[in-house]
């Protein structure tokens, strides 16, 4: 069985972050650690620079000050080709699910490989198998995204990213558009590979259920910094203002009249 036990250092750190765009500040100062085998989860209003931040991650943003570590790795000014090797630790799940609507779904999950891997189509289709299936999707390979609910390409999203078997998974918005039924599907999934796989796992969200489902802790993202962080319960519990604006608690909703 696969270790989901925290390491002792952290898998993706970042110290004093900052980015501003146009002189507007986005992140003032994000301090953040995640350890190997844990589920964080960023929470934050639209627009708080939650995207932002995954997006330093990975590399397709670059910050203007603090550092970025993965893996113990200074990556905050890799250049556009040292980031290629690193970017092999991540998936991503994008916020929308980001298929190509031309491609096969077996096309899509076996994009990455195609990429990255010189395999022969043989072990290319037994991946793709294996991927679709880990996500509760087997036998769709010959389907074009476009015949396909919202839940299952959010799903073929995810049998993408971990293609590769990443060792992190970073999660934008995985459950935005879905149902209930289906966004407990992906609650379940992010659950079920981080123990299968061990993975550590990113989420983004705005999606409170799925946050206190998945998470080990969780982190608030407000007026640029990681303002409120704790477990679910410290989360549940808090009395910090930042957090009780975000969860509306002083903003009771109006009743609908009949009209
Ligand atoms: N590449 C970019 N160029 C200019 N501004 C950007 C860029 N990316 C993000 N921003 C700005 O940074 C701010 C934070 O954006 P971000 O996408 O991180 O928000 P978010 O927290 O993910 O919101 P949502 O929940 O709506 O997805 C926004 O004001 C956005 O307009
Ligand atoms: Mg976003």
């Amino acid at each position: 069985m696969n270790s989901t036990q925290a390491g002792t250092a952290p898998i993706v750190l970042m110290e004093g972050v900052r980015k501003a765009f146009r002189g507007q500040d986005v992140l003032r100062g994000v301090d953040l650690e995640v350890a190997a085998g844990e589920t964080y989860t960023i929470l934050g209003g639209s627009g708080s620079g939650k995207s932002v931040c995954l997006k330093h991650m990975i590399g397709l943003l670059e910050a203007d000050a603090g550092t970025i570590r993965v893996d113990g790795r200074d990556v905050t000014h890799l250049s556009e080709s040292a980031w290629v090797p690193v970017r092999h630790d991540f998936g991503m799940v994008f916020q929308g699910a980001a298929l190509f609507d031309s491609l096969s779904i077996l096309e899509n999950v076996a994009y990455p490989l195609r990429e990255h891997r010189r395999w022969p189509e043989d072990r290319v289709r037994a991946r793709v198998a294996e991927c679709l299936e880990a996500v509760g999707l087997a036998g769709i390979e010959a389907m074009l995204p476009a015949e396909l609910s919202g839940g299952m390409r959010k799903r073929v999203g995810v049998a993408r990213a971990i293609a590769l078997e990443p060792r992190i998974i970073l999660y934008d918005e995985p459950t935005t558009g879905l149902d209930p039924a289906n966004s407990r599907r992906i609650g379940v999934l992010i659950r079920s590979l981080q123990q299968r796989l061990g993975v550590t796992s990113l989420v983004v969200t705005h999606d409170l259920e799925l946050c206190f489902a998945v998470s080990d802790r969780i982190g608030l993202l407000r007026d640029g910094r990681i303002a409120v962080e704790g477990d679910g319960q410290a989360i549940r519990e808090s009395t910090d203002p930042a957090m009780q604006s975000f969860l509306g608690g002083d903003e009771p909703l109006p009743a609908a009249t009949a009209g």
